[in-house]
């Protein structure tokens, strides 16, 4: 039977304070890539989605962090190459800021979180780069002072496509796919809306679980479709 994902979210700073030292528990495979990371931030948010990832396998399937090994090859998803079981569940992790989340599940699941403080963001010119004409529409229709942090919502859901896909990012690719709200019953998209981060969860078909065993309960969740679009023709 299909297990619910485990969506864990927190703090980077608090999964380093619990997290202790990385070389205690993080594998080679990691600790090579990890020393080839220069950016303090980059680092520390590394550290931290490795240790949620850990946290979530532990919780979901036993053993101890240092239990569980896994790949750290940069631009793809991180995989299980050994621990207490076989797992082959899907992990998916993000971090923007001091958030990081990671998910576990059993179908490709993407996901990504973006702080709405993150930068100051040409938010009008992104989104006529990035969003569809029907996209566009929904967009504009939201009052002037929430059009940043709904912006966030459409780059967070495509991104979540993409990684669920292990596809990587550029503009002209985010523009040939569609996101537009739903209802529950075809959704193959959540989003969740905290007052500094929003973050999404995207499966590549309606039939992909999108309950999770760990609910972040102070967000709005809403539910959208998302799919690649038959045209991409500007204006459209
Ligand atoms: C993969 C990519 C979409 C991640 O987006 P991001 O907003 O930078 O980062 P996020 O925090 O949301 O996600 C990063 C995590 O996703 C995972 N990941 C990396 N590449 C992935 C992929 N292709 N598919 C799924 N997951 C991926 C990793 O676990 C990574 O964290 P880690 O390296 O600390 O383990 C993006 O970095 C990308 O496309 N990179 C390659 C090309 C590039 O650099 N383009 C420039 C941007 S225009």
């Amino acid at each position: 039977m299909t297990q619910p994902a485990s969506l864990w979210c927190g703090g980077v700073g608090e999964q380093l304070r619990a997290a202790g030292p990385p070389q205690d528990w993080l594998c080679t495979a990691e600790q090579e890539r990890l020393a080839r990371v220069s950016s303090p931030r980059r680092r520390e948010q590394f550290i931290a989605g490795r240790w949620l990832a850990r946290q979530t396998l532990v919780a979901s399937h036993g053993g101890s962090p240092a239990d569980w090994e896994l790949s750290a090859t940069p631009d793809a998803p991180p995989r299980v190459t050994s621990g207490p079981i076989i797992c082959a569940r899907t992990i998916g992790l993000t971090h923007s800021g001091n958030t990081v989340a990671c998910v576990i599940s059993d179908h490709p699941l993407g996901i990504d979180v973006e702080r709405h403080d993150r930068r100051k963001l040409d938010v009008a010119r992104l989104a006529e780069v990035v969003l569809s004409g029907a996209e566009r529409v929904f967009w504009l229709d939201l009052p002037t002072d929430m059009r940043d942090s709904g912006f966030l919502g459409w780059w967070t859901l495509k991104e979540a496509w993409l990684k669920a896909q292990g596809r990587t990012l550029n503009p002209a690719t985010l523009r040939g796919i569609e996101a537009l709200p739903s209802d529950r019953a075809e959704a193959n998209a959540r989003l969740w809306r905290e007052d500094d981060f929003t973050l999404a969860l995207v499966g590549l078909d309606a039939a992909a679980p999108l309950d999770v065993a760990r609910p972040m309960p102070r967000c709005q969740t809403q539910w959208w479709t998302v799919r690649e679009r038959r045209s991409s023709s500007p204006g459209s």
